[in-house]
């Protein structure tokens, strides 16, 4: 590269960096991903390593913070907030732990610290002979605001210290929003057409620098402390032993970090907090990955940016900012109408994405989304990625409503709503994509896993003619010759496809009712119900009162499923399917039929058994445990205490024992 261009380049970047700084510190409303400014600011970085003599002292790169917004008052803190270095991936880590290692001369594992990296704002809090003296948010690094009636109101903020301290100690911390107060936030706002948060970090750096700490309070922000800047009195001799110091004193302090012996350990607690990641309360953007040792830390010392002690392991961003292409109307399988985005490709928590999903057409309005804005885009985990809401200020005048759609878009059908749902469905059960939809999820790996089935071919098929409803698939061997024939799909994978399907007939029962697609009836419901029936034929003649009997089957789900056996082209399927083959089997290891047929309550306190073991012994006995008397009761068993159920039952002449007799009649049967 010459020189002149990257001149420009640099100055370039500098206007970006310093622009971006200004929306992201001052306005608490960025327009670009902490990644994409990361990537801008590494460039900017990388550029004036390689020309030595563009880089001045006044380039973004070089300062912490940024300056005081007005407003408050300056402070200067007693020691410099500095801020870390980034590593990006596993082999920064290593090259870091290198540095270290060669900085101090020494050749054996060093003994770190890592933490969680908390994605909010950083505040230094001054104790003056352990009261809370002054609280200033980082500020350039040496200068910040003062916010000390905000920090009274934050969680986690002793106003004294719970022990004794040197008479001046500053106490350094991040404070945050937890998850579930932003969304409640940001519910609100939208709610009442108000530009939501972009991310809990700012709704909580915001939230810092309020002039009325009654609107820091309203955010419910929580401080967790990380370090200790100047201190009049030695504090501890290492980051571990500070930290349990400081939770002593009264700080919020998170148990997830540890003490590692060497670099791979290092790696480890890292990748086992990313592992965490989602399940916080919290975001995190990372780990911090510290020398845990005073002594050596002052022995490395800083550079201007950072020091050369510890090391930000950055994770990938969760949120990030992209355009709305379109709203696709997409049919899913019991006709539910959901309203997808089509998203300009942005990478987001590591994978690209192009499609999020906006819930339900309520949802959408409620976030007052239109077709042309730059809209933020969380993904977490493997959740499916959400539109968290608009970008109101960068909203084009092009924007257009997205329109709620009234006719299916698949099959053309009139589009219904009941009452007491939020979701429109299509109501033809014959629509093409319930169709196709139906197919994939009964094939599905968790349902009854035919390999080989995937989606394009299901369409492929269903256009063709060969799949119409579930049992089609198991008529498809009937077609192996002329399947062979298609194009791109050879004969071997004809045969490997009919294997699978063949081998699906014996799939256990669970499987096999959660591969029907009833409505509200998950894996772990379909689990219950072959549990408490034991055979496709008792569950599909179960009544209403049975089926609510269910432990963990609620009133809902009991209805879903007698009204979805009662349908006569339910019925038909499910026919069809026994009549070609299926058999699903109910293997909860049932050992014997002494209770077969027969419906057992336990009521009253049991004195041996567990309430869960003593219905187990009932299904493995081929019965069923059920929670409420009624005449279709076989057996009750009465322990103390037993009341309403008992009374019921001798009312109904149903016979009664108590446990020990139930213990006996067991062991007979299970020695
Ligand atoms: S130590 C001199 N530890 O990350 C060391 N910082 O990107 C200074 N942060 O300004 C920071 N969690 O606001 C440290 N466990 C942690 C942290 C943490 C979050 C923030 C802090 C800092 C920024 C640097």
């Amino acid at each position: 590269m010459l020189i002149g261009e990257a001149q420009q380049e640099i100055a370039k970047l500098r206007r970006l960096i310093e622009y971006h700084n200004h929306r992201y510190h001052l306005l608490d409303n960025p327009e670009i991903s902490d990644s994409e400014y990361d990537h801008l600011f590494r460039r900017l970085v990388e550029l004036e390593a390689e020309f030595p003599e563009l880089d001045t002292p006044d380039s973004p790169s070089h300062r912490v913070g940024f300056e005081v917004a007005s407003g408050f008052s300056s402070r200067r803190h007693l020691q410099p907030m500095l801020s870390l270095d980034n590593a990006f991936g596993e082999g920064e880590l290593r090259a870091f732990d290198e540095r270290v290692r060669k900085g101090l001369g020494f050749n054996e594992p060093i003994e770190y610290f890592v933490e969680l990296k908390f994605d909010g704002a950083s505040l230094n809090l001054l104790y003056t002979d352990g009261w809370l003296a002054a609280a200033t948010t980082r500020g350039d690094g040496t200068t910040g605001e003062e916010v000390t009636s905000n920090a009274k109101v934050i969680q986690g903020i002793p106003l004294k210290l719970e022990g004794q301290v040197g008479s001046q100690i500053e106490v350094r911390g991040e404070v945050i929003m937890e998850k579930e107060v932003f969304e409640d936030l940001n519910r609100t706002k939208l709610q009442k057409g108000e530009q939501p948060f972009a991310n809990p970090r700012n709704a909580a750096s915001g939230g810092l620098r309020q002039l009325d700490s009654k609107l820091t309070f309203e955010r419910r922000l929580k401080f967790f402390a990380y370090s200790i800047g100047f201190s009049s009195e030695p504090f501890a001799d290492s980051q571990s032993l500070a930290l349990e110091r400081l939770g002593g004193l009264g700080f919020l302090i998170r148990g997830e970090s540890g003490v590692a012996k060497g670099v791979e350990e290092a790696v480890a607690i890292v990748n086992k907090i990313q592992e965490l990641r989602n399940s916080l309360p919290f975001g995190i953007d990372g780990a911090v990955v510290k020398v845990n040792n005073f002594a050596l830390q002052q022995e490395l010392g800083s550079t201007g940016h950072g020091p050369r002690w510890a090391i930000a392991v950055k994770f990938p961003s969760e949120q990030a900012f992209t355009t709305l292409k379109d709203v696709i109307v997409q049919v899913g399988r019991t006709g539910t109408i959901t309203p997808v985005a089509d998203l300009e490709p942005v990478l987001v928590g590591g994978v690209t994405v192009t499609r999020a999903t906006l819930h339900n057409y309520q949802d959408l309005a409620r976030k007052g989304v239109k077709i042309g804005d730059v809209v933020i885009v969380q993904r977490a985990g493997d959740v499916i990625p959400e539109i968290v809401g608009p970008i109101l200020d960068k909203r084009p005048e092009s924007a257009r409503e997205v329109e709620v759609p009234t006719l299916c878009p698949v099959c053309g059908t009139g589009l219904v709503q009941k009452q007491e749902e939020v979701a429109i469905r299509c109501p033809n059960r014959h629509c093409p994509a319930q169709i196709t939809e139906r197919l994939r999820h009964f094939v599905g790996r968790k349902q009854m896993d035919i390999e080989g089935l995937g989606e394009k071919l299901i369409d492929r098929l269903f256009d063709l003619g060969y799949l119409s409803d579930l049992s089609s698939i198991y008529r498809l061997s009937s077609c192996e010759a002329d399947l062979k024939q298609l194009d791109k799909l050879g004969e071997l994978s004809v045969t490997n496809l009919l294997e699978a399907i063949e081998a699906s007939k014996s799939n256990p029962l669970p499987r096999f009712l959660s591969a029907l697609g009833i409505p509200g009836l998950g894996e772990k419901a379909a689990q219950d119900l072959a549990r408490a029936f034991g055979s496709l034929e008792r569950l599909r003649h179960a009544t209403y009162e049975e089926l609510v009997n269910v432990p963990n089957i609620g009133p809902i789900t009991a209805s879903d499923i007698a009204e979805w056996f009662e349908e006569p082209e339910n019925r038909q399927l499910i026919d069809d399917l026994l009549a070609s083959g299926v058999d699903p089997k109910q293997e909860s290891g049932n050992l014997g039929s002494q209770f077969a047929g027969q419906t057992v309550v336990f009521t009253g306190k049991l004195e041996v058994l567990t309430r869960e073991a003593a219905e187990e012994l009932v299904v493995r006995q081929g019965g069923k445990a059920a929670g409420s008397v009624s005449k279709n009761t076989s057996l009750v068993v009465a322990g103390p205490g037993a009341g309403s159920k008992l009374e019921k039952a001798t009312q109904l002449g149903i016979p009664v024992m108590n446990e020990e007799e139930f213990l006996q009649m067991i062991q007979d049967i299970e020695p």
